[in-house]
């Protein structure tokens, strides 16, 4: 098949190719959500366009991964022209001037002496050096890694064993040098640390999204950065889904005041066209690792890392993201989402349950309903899936995307909750157009609710 037999696929045959090909059991929750309708043929801005001309208001954002919005004209220009230039690729013979400017910009964008850089092609791969990095500078003896509860850093194979989630670890076999603590908890942290000298590092995300939008108490994390300091702990800080400006700083952590010994970027800072991370360290802890001719290629870029057209990319977005000044924008317009929402969450207070989160990374949970749903409606939603059961998100989700053409995204472990990552682009207007439809929909009641999933599903 040829690139134009690709762009040709209809929904029935690209459902087969899925199925035949990628991945068979995924199809069930793409059908449960409607998903499997949706062929998408054009993306611009704030909406996805399907085959039959209809626009979707990405509210979903790709995991926070599209800053920009889809396809921003900027992004497009630059991309083009480096093509038309025929500009060089790989980076790992010549040094790539593109790779030094990133990495140069990326250093400018962090605070205090965060200034190394290693470059990827994703979050996980960006985490796994950060943990390597880590666990080589505090050296043999501490080998040992603290990593929270709920946490998610990637589904590769090293950074399994510092996420959370029982499905995602499954029966590997992960490395034993990690210690488990409530998120946010510095007593927990603290008495790690004080009991066990074997501990190295602490890996956690500033703005847990996998576990639901989670933010620790403020004050967690200057005291982390004491306990840090007093045990000469590493602090790695997993910025991939609420860094790049989403909390309306650039990093997460800049709103407490502090800064970490590592940190990862990932997802928009590719602009949702290439497929780049960054790990940034403090030159001391990567020299301690690294520094030498002989360390220096333990852990160097791998093929990919750093390559010329994803570089340019990731530098365009950079210089998108301060000119549009998009962190002020997505500050100033999360505060509207998240207003219009605490609003919704008055008017339904036995349906939502808490509205919360920072800039455009918002987290809305629902009652829970497993005991509460009708008894006739019980057995019907078991039916379509386990999951579903208590949880109004799932049956919420599929009917912005069904009746209201609203694209929303859901999270890792707590099934209650519907995650909100519009791009940074994000206006007051898509902002009404959300909590209108959502405020429609919620007037229906929850057993309206249910049973027009339910009937959705017979269509
Ligand atoms: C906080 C965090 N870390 C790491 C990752 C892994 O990133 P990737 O999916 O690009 O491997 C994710 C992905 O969702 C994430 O949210």
């Amino acid at each position: 098949m040829s690139v134009e037999d690709a762009k040709a696929l209809d929904v029935g045959r690209m459902t087969e190719l899925f199925k035949a090909h990628l991945n068979p059991g995924q199809l069930h929750f793409m059908k449960l959500l409607g998903f499997h309708r949706v062929k998408v043929e054009r993306a611009e801005g704030m909406y996805y366009i399907d085959q039959n001309g209809r626009k979707i208001l990405d509210f979903f954002g790709g995991f926070g991964s599209l800053a920009f919005g889809h396809n921003h004209p900027r992004i497009l220009e630059a991309r083009r022209r480096f093509q038309e230039e025929k500009r060089h690729e790989i980076a790992i013979a010549f040094m790539s001037q593109y790779a030094a400017t990133l990495a140069h910009n990326l250093a400018q964008c962090s605070p205090g002496d965060l200034d190394m850089v290693f470059l990827g092609s994703s979050g996980s791969e960006v985490m796994e050096a950060a943990v390597k990095l880590a666990e080589r500078a505090a050296g043999p003896k501490r080998p040992k890694i603290v990593y929270a509860e709920n946490s998610f850093h990637g589904k590769t194979k090293g950074v399994l064993a510092v996420t959370d989630g029982k499905l995602y670890r499954g029966e590997f076999r992960l490395t034993d040098n990690t210690v488990r603590v409530p998120f946010g908890d510095s007593e927990a942290v603290e008495n790690a640390f004080r009991t066990d000298p074997e501990i190295g590092a602490i890996v956690l995300e500033t703005i847990q999204g996998g576990g639901g939008i989670i933010e620790a108490d403020p004050a967690f994390w200057p005291a982390l950065r004491v306990l840090c300091d007093r045990y000469g702990v590493i602090w790695v800080a997993d910025e991939v889904q609420c860094g790049y400006g989403r909390t309306g700083r650039f990093y997460a952590f800049e709103h407490y005041g502090v800064v970490p010994d590592i940190t990862a970027l990932a997802k928009s800072l590719g602009t949702g066209k290439a497929a780049i991370g960054a790990m940034i360290a403090r030159r001391d802890i990567y020299m301690r690792a690294y520094g030498t001719p002989k360390t220096a290629m333990i852990h160097a870029m791998a093929t990919f890392g750093g390559t010329g057209e994803a570089c340019i990319t990731a530098i365009e977005g950079l210089n998108v993201l301060y000119d549009e000044a998009l962190m002020e924008n997505a500050e100033t317009i999360g505060a509207y989402l998240i207003e219009r929402l605490n609003a919704l969450k008055e008017k339904y207070p036995r349906i939502i349950k808490d509205v919360r989160g920072r800039g455009c990374m918002v987290g809305l949970e629902f009652q829970d309903f497993s005991q509460t749903l009708p008894a006739v409606l019980r057995p019907m939603v078991a039916m379509l899936d386990d999951k579903l059961k208590g949880s109004l998100s799932g049956f919420v989700g599929a009917l912005l995307l069904r009746d209201y053409d609203i694209l929303v995204a859901f999270t890792e472990y707590n099934r209650n909750v519907i995650r909100l990552e519009p791009p940074l682009i994000v206006g007051r207007e898509h902002v009404d157009t959300f909590a209108d439809a959502l405020d429609s929909l919620l007037s229906r009641g929850v057993v309206s609710i249910v049973r027009d999933f339910v009937k959705s599903q017979m269509d």
